[in-house]
């Protein structure tokens, strides 16, 4: 985290399944910001949903309203962004989100976003024979990037709840201490 750095805005970053709508949804109730959930934004934009804009234009069509959404983004105040899980995996977006957002992953295990996510059947990624095997391929490749974020969170023992206070608490702390440096 740097001093020079301005937060109007939180960023939930992470795996799928890492609970970002949820705790998104939570945090922006205790700090009387705005939800904006990427994957919504995107969906309604298109009139369609994720599943069938992978299907109907591909992913790379997806990718470029995500890049789009994220620049957008750069001019918003007091919002908690949840992004979907394959947008910081692109520097151009991380780096974009980090000009005005403070930034938070989500870090859960392999099986614990198995056992979120094996019933639903909306994210064309995981729509493989062994879903397991590829959360774990695509969580090995994809560390890197997370791991950017300001503050790793591991939410395979919190409730969401819980982690959206400790983030609410986080925020604030960061915000009143960059404040200070700016004032000093
Ligand atoms: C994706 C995650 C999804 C959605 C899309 C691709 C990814 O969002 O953006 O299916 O590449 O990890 P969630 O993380 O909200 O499931």
């Amino acid at each position: 985290m740097s001093a020079g750095r301005q937060y109007h805005n939180i960023a939930l970053v992470g795996f799928m399944g890492a609970g970002k709508s949820t705790v998104g949804h939570v945090l922006a109730e205790i700090l009387g910001f705005e939800l904006v959930d990427t994957d919504k934004v995107i969906e309604s934009r298109a009139g369609k949903r994720i599943s069938d804009i992978f299907a109907e234009e591909g992913e790379p069509a997806f990718r470029r309203r995500e890049s789009d959404l994220a620049r957008e983004l750069e001019s918003a105040h007091g919002k908690v962004i949840s992004t979907g899980g394959g947008m910081v995996v692109n520097p151009e977006n991380l780096e974009s989100l980090r000009r005005h957002a403070l930034i938070f992953c989500l870090w859960a295990s392999p099986e614990v976003i198995f056992e979120r996510v094996r019933h639903q059947s909306h994210r064309p990624l995981l729509q493989t024979p062994d879903p397991l095997g590829k959360i774990r391929e695509l969580l090995g490749a994809r560390a890197p990037f997370y791991k950017q974020a300001d503050v790793l969170v591991g939410v395979d023992y919190r409730a969401p709840v819980e982690t959206a206070r400790f983030i609410a608490a986080s925020f604030r702390r960061q915000r009143a201490g960059v404040a200070a440096a700016v004032s000093a």
